[in-house]
């Protein structure tokens, strides 16, 4: 197996300019969120400051937009705002990892980031295995992989070969190793192993939680704590809609309770999902050098095909979101430095009356803004963006029905439409309401009210359309709202 790939790859190495100049055609590529310059990118991986950076690795497959044989990419940055592009990190050459170097989290331990990882393994009857496996990142920017990979080979009795996605994390001199998990009844699980060097790992048990029958598998598990309180993160797959909630084709959820190591009980005292948009998958988090809790998301979904695949590129990362609690509600917050983007800024304020007031023409696509709405005295209001003659993409705040929905039905190119074309949550309608917009070419971060409420989706503007903001008031309200142009961040 390990002389096939290699040679597939050698074989293969001539395509990737020339998928490399397609990708970059594209008026859809994102500047500064971090996105492939061509294949197909996933879930987050091995996320941690070290040596001074940020480093953010990423599922990769270089062949196509397709989800293929999974690589590690590598990008770093110092301030995570300016992103520098390295050389592949990961690359699934060896037996223990014949089907992809699948996800998986970082630690830092003496002078090396530890980067775990799952190394897929399927066999001809169509059956499939997993080894959670190692390797090590040097201050000189150098992955090599653990020479005794894998540190876990197989799957613990009870659970099919759907185990993945390691997490670690050290505690009181052990090193736990969080892991989602398929039981053999096909319903998901979180397990444990414990080591006391983070190489030699020996299985601890499940996590005991009332969420028993809670979908077939949960993939990329993650367990921090904020506020004193222990929250677990993870990627359910196989959960019915309801309400407003889970209505892509899997979903992410947050936890929040108390944790017990000793016995692996998880007493839940709240769960919600974590991002309402169209597109929001698989994502981790880390503490950086100022303690803070940080996340980055894959913007996409498993099995869903995207209009950016028919040129050569899919997929890109969220922004980096500061992680707050609020009673048991978690608080995504865009990090601080993302406010070096800004350059170019305009101030608008005034009061919407019936009717809707354009406020600017052709945006490039790429911008924040920052705004109030208050005084409100509307059953609807809100903002219309992406918005020309033909097309547009709603955020409405619904005094009556008492939610906020994003809805990209009035755009011209959809796709998924049949996990549905509107998203939308609960919401109060309170005295003002805040909202914080990032546009990226193709992708739309919506923060609601500093960040209680998030919606994450890729929305693609026809090629040829001059994309405006429009505000829109069926009754009355006031707003004041800054915008700012975004730089690149990303080459
Ligand atoms: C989540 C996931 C992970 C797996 C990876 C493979 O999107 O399915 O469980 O490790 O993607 O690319």
């Amino acid at each position: 197996m390990e002389s096939t790939y290699r040679t597939i790859l050698q074989a293969r190495s001539g395509e990737l300019e020339k998928l490399k100049e397609m990708a970059k055609k594209d008026s859809w590529q994102p500047i500064y969120h971090i996105y492939p310059e061509y294949g197909l990118m996933n879930d987050p991986n091995g996320l941690v400051h070290f040596n001074g950076e940020y480093h953010v690795f990423y599922q990769w497959y270089p062949y196509g937009p397709i989800h293929g044989m999974k690589h590690w990419a590598h990008v770093k940055s110092p301030d995570l705002v300016n992103w520098e592009r390295l050389p592949v990190a990961i690359t699934p050459t060896e037996e223990y990892e014949s089907h992809g170097a699948y996800s998986g989290g970082a630690i830092v331990k003496e002078d090396k980031a530890l980067l775990f990882y799952t190394g897929n393994v399927k066999y001809e009857d169509g059956s499939r295995s997993a080894n959670q496996c190692v390797a090590f990142l040097d201050k000189g920017g150098i992955v090599e992989k653990y020479a005794d990979n894998p540190a876990v080979r197989g799957v613990p009795n009870g659970y099919t070969g759907h185990v993945r996605d390691p997490k670690v994390w050290k505690e009181n001199d052990t090193y736990y190793m969080l892991l989602g998990a398929q039981r053999e009844n096909e319903t998901g699980a979180l397990i444990v192993y414990e080591s006391p060097d983070a190489l030699s790992w020996t299985f601890k048990g499940e996590v005991k939680t009332k969420l028993k029958d809670f979908g077939y598998m949960w993939e990329c598990p993650d367990y921090f704590k904020l506020d004193g309180k222990d929250i677990f993160v993870f990627s359910p797959q196989g959960i019915q809609s309801e309400g407003h909630n889970y209505h892509n084709i899997y979903n992410v959820i947050y936890a929040v309770g108390s944790f017990d190591l000793d016995t692996l009980t998880f007493d839940v005292d709240y769960y919600r999902e974590i991002d309402k948009g169209f597109d929001f998958y698989a994502p981790q988090t880390f503490e950086d050098e100022h303690g803070r809790r940080l996340m980055f998301s894959w913007i996409g979904n498993p099995d869903v095909t995207y209009p950016s695949d028919e040129h050569q590129w899919a997929h890109a990362l969220t922004l980096p979101r500061e992680l707050a609690l609020d009673g048991n509600e978690l608080i995504q917050k865009p990090v601080e430095e993302l406010k070096k983007l800004r350059d170019a800024a305009a101030n608008f304020r005034g009061k919407l009356e019936s009717e809707t007031t354009y406020i600017d023409e052709a945006t490039n696509n790429a911008y924040e803004i920052d705004m109030t709405f208050k005084d409100i005295n509307a059953n609807e209001f809100g903002l219309e963006l992406f918005s020309s003659k033909e097309e547009s993409t709603l955020l409405t705040f619904d005094t009556l029905k008492q939610e906020v929905r994003l809805d990209r039905e009035g755009m011209k190119i959809q796709y998924a439409t049949e996990y549905g074309t509107v998203r939308s949550e609960a919401w109060t309608p309170t005295e003002k309401v805040d909202v914080r917009i990032f546009v990226d070419k193709s992708i739309i971060e919506v923060y609601i009210n500093g960040g209680r409420t998030v919606f994450t989706a890729r929305i693609f503007p026809q090629k040829e359309s001059k994309a405006g903001i429009k505000l829109f008031a069926h009754g009355s309200v006031a707003y004041d709202l800054e915008y700012y142009g975004l730089r690149r961040g990303i080459e």
